[in-house]
């Protein structure tokens, strides 16, 4: 034991804020944790320690009682410290460099993966990033919101706000978005019908979670929004994938499945539709709510960027003539506030947000109530509908920009429709061309698109314009036409 090799295992950090002997003794639970010092052992004495450690005598004495006092090991006077006969014992491991991990890359256990989709890096560096259609976190008046946070966070009246609150969501921010969604969108709900989450990703799990049982049909678009889909895969639901046209999902199709299989679900994004941006028909719209009444299955419509229309007037959701009980609408503050806030809601009958909102309790207790309380400032005092509409005007500029570009730059080797809202452009290479290896030689350049794998391979992908400047709009295309050009002319 004398032997003992410390220097390996320990190497005393003397900047550390855990004091020298807490160290040492740290070092010995390792050791005998992982069997390597074993019940009985007798440790190196206090001499020998301290002259190998080279630290003090009295360091190594406070280190073995604070071993002993922990029962990690017993000190007989005059005889020894020994590590205690109690302890399991444990199969010996082999020598870790101090340092080193100590958690496994992967479980002891069995674990049956899911396979989730490992998107590639948002940003790296400074490249210049199409995204999916992210908002530019350029445009929010962050002074005004943090002024709006801290004023909630100081003032005496908001102290239950610092405590636990409540799993359906800040009751002020209920109300509030109650009545806005009333004026804005149609929705005649009160603040019963209304829960709070931490973005329209947890509102989705939710909802999918509440409704489905393992094998239940679900009905999505073909191609559809990727986080959607992985939560229906998630939670072992049998996919039906259903086309979508110019005017949207395909709501014969759906019935189709409805009569062969019996439906649970059908998630749809009829504003704009994600990811080809198409706006779903009035006619099929009420063909879809008749359909739900019909053969009782519920519709999750998520309206994830309902503010963002630069044709007419936003159209109204699903959810503001659905008078049964059918919808479960689904928004968030990600596209006009900012996704880094992580606050979305989900609007549907009572007992349906009763049932979300215990779910909630044990996935995350509550939500951010002192963000949420600050969002119901913003939307009382105006300060979001303004927020909004600077941003309208300025990604509509964005869309017009980008679409001019690709018309004059590109138009032999895309094919892609103006949208109407959103904050993307859905693009089809031509025949012959390889999104996955533009995505691939853009990259070299410093300008990043999707390979397309999040939209099932179909050589499409969503060129965001409304998180770049003009002029970075502008250099990301030449690097885009300069790539495809060359591959054209080969
Ligand atoms: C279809 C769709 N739903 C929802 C969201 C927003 O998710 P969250 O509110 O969780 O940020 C997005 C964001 O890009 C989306 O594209």
């Amino acid at each position: 034991m004398g032997q003992y090799p410390w220097h390996s295992l320990l190497t005393i950090e003397e900047k550390s804020a855990t004091p020298v002997y807490l160290q040492i003794a740290n070092a010995i639970i390792k050791e005998i944790q992982v069997g390597r010092m074993k019940p009985g052992t007798k440790l190196p004495g206090v001499l020998v320690t301290s002259d190998l450690l080279k630290v003090n005598k009295k360091t190594v004495e406070k280190a073995y009682s604070e071993l002993s006092l922990q029962r990690w090991i017993n000190v007989t006077p005059k005889v020894g410290a020994f590590v205690s006969k109690d302890l399991p014992d444990r199969e010996n491991r082999a020598l870790q460099s101090p340092g080193a991990f100590n958690i496994a890359e992967k479980p002891h256990f069995d674990l049956e993966g899911q396979g989730i989709f490992q998107l590639p890096p948002l940003q790296r560096g400074n490249d210049i990033v199409f995204n999916d259609g992210f908002p530019d976190g350029r445009l929010i008046d962050h002074a005004l919101v943090s002024r709006t946070y801290r004023s909630i966070v100081n003032l005496k009246s908001y102290r239950p706000l610092l405590s636990y609150t409540d799993p359906y969501g800040d009751g002020v921010l209920r109300e509030v978005l109650a009545n806005y969604l009333n004026e804005t969108r149609g929705i005649k709900c009160s603040a019963e019908n209304v829960m709070i989450t931490r973005g329209s990703q947890m509102a989705l799990y939710i909802s999918m979670m509440l409704l489905l049982k393992r094998g239940d049909v679900s009905v999505v678009s073909d191609p559809n929004y990727l986080f959607a889909d992985e939560t229906l895969s998630y939670l072992q639901s049998k996919i039906h994938k259903v086309a979508v046209d110019k005017n949207g999902i395909n709501i014969d199709k759906i019935e189709e499945v409805c009569k062969r299989d019996g439906v649970r679900l059908v998630y749809v994004t009829p504003h704009h539709h994600h990811p080809t941006t198409v706006t779903l028909s009035a006619a099929r719209r009420m063909q879809l709510l008749k359909l739900a009444e019909k053969y009782r299955f519920a519709i999750i419509e998520d309206d994830y960027d309902f503010d963002f229309h630069y044709c007419h007037n936003p159209i109204l959701p699903l959810a503001s003539v659905d008078t049964e009980g059918s919808v479960i609408y689904i928004g968030s503050f990600s596209k006009t506030v900012s996704p880094a806030f992580r606050i979305g809601y989900m609007v549907a009958s009572k007992k349906f947000i009763d049932e979300a909102a215990s779910l909630r309790k044990i996935i995350d207790f509550q939500g951010d109530a002192i963000l949420e309380r600050t969002i119901a400032q913003l939307i009382n005092q105006g300060e979001l509908q303004r927020m909004i509409r600077k941003s309208l005007k300025e990604y509509g500029k964005r869309r017009d920009y980008m679409n001019d570009l690709l018309t004059t730059e590109l138009a032999g080797a895309l094919k892609f429709d103006k949208p109407r809202g959103g904050m993307a452009i859905w693009v089809t290479l031509a025949e012959g061309l390889r999104l996955d290896e533009l995505s691939k030689a853009a990259r070299k350049q410093n300008v990043s698109i999707s390979d397309g794998r999040a939209y099932g391979n179909k050589n499409a992908f969503r060129l965001g314009f409304a998180s770049l400047e003009p002029w970075e709009i502008g250099e990301g295309i030449r690097v885009l036409r300069d790539i495809l050009m060359n591959v054209l002319k080969s």
